[in-house]
């Protein structure tokens, strides 16, 4: 048996969610291949069953992953499907959006979950998690992801509700605040040239190719507010409305 694991994660989140489960899966003796979608074209059907996860912004996935289940994954043959996100919050409309898209397509979704992590976008106002709670988060992460790997072997089906109220909030949202936000780069976000020393690693980890590295780094406007260049520049030089920033490490 063969499992995939389809993941996009900015700050890495998401991403040690996914190594989660491939290693639970891994305890049972069943494999799993971790497929990271900003580095991935398509996805083929020889797999026995898949996992979906990605972060929420502005209570929904962005579209960049949604975009990437509607184009690059194909008929899903009846195959049983794990879906989860990782948010900073207790409630979200991105998992059940996800489940109504590999639905369609035919897959049959067992598992849907979102996992609460500490929150990366600090920089616009909310608190940045201290160590003991991103310590607890981590370990409650542990503790679910180990029991809906148990679920989902024994064929429980386990659905976490989400309130009609989050539904709509996800769908304001999404048309009223996330879409602006494409030039969120572009407004908020500068680099402090005593520092940079013009890796190209934010420009080659960018998802959507948001920024060219010439003389200067500059920003289109196709930004999905991931953090990844900023949090994972090596050298900390990118500046948030001119300031510097302390940085997310997972
Ligand atoms: C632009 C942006 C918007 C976000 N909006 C929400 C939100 O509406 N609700 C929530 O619970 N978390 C929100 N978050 C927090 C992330 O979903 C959370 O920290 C996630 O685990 C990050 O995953 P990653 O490290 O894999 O990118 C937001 C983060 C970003 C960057």
């Amino acid at each position: 048996m063969l499992g995939a694991i389809v993941y996009f994660s900015g700050t890495g989140n998401t991403e040690f969610a996914a190594k989660l489960f491939k290693n639970k899966f891994a305890e049972k003796g069943i494999e799993c291949s971790l497929i990271d979608i900003s580095k991935k074209r398509n996805l083929n059907n020889n797999y026995d069953f898949y996992i979906f996860g990605a972060p929420i912004y502005a209570d929904t996935f962005p579209d960049y992953f949604k975009d990437w289940v509607k184009n690059k994954v194909n008929d899903g043959q009846g195959k049983k499907c794990i879906v989860f996100s990782t948010q900073a919050e207790n409630d979200s409309s991105g998992p059940g959006e996800l489940t109504q898209i590999l639905e369609e397509k035919g897959f049959v979704i067992l598992i849907q979950d979102f996992i609460v992590m500490p929150n990366n976008y600090y920089m616009a106002g909310f608190n940045k998690a201290n160590e003991d709670k991103v310590t607890r988060l981590k370990e409650l992460a542990i503790e679910e992801i180990n029991l809906l790997v148990e679920k989902f072997l024994q064929g429980e089906k386990y659905i976490k509700r989400i309130s009609e109220v989050t539904q709509i909030k996800g769908e304001l949202l999404d048309k009223k605040f996330y879409k602006p936000e494409k030039s969120w780069a572009q407004s908020s976000l500068s680099i402090d040239y005593d520092l940079c020393v013009k890796c190209g690693k934010c420009a080659k980890n960018c998802p959507t190719g948001n920024i060219s590295m010439k003389e200067e780094i500059t920003f289109k406007d196709k930004c999905i507010s991931c953090q990844k260049c900023v949090h994972r520049c090596p050298v900390n030089a990118f500046l948030y409305n001119g300031k510097p920033i302390d940085q997310y490490k997972i």
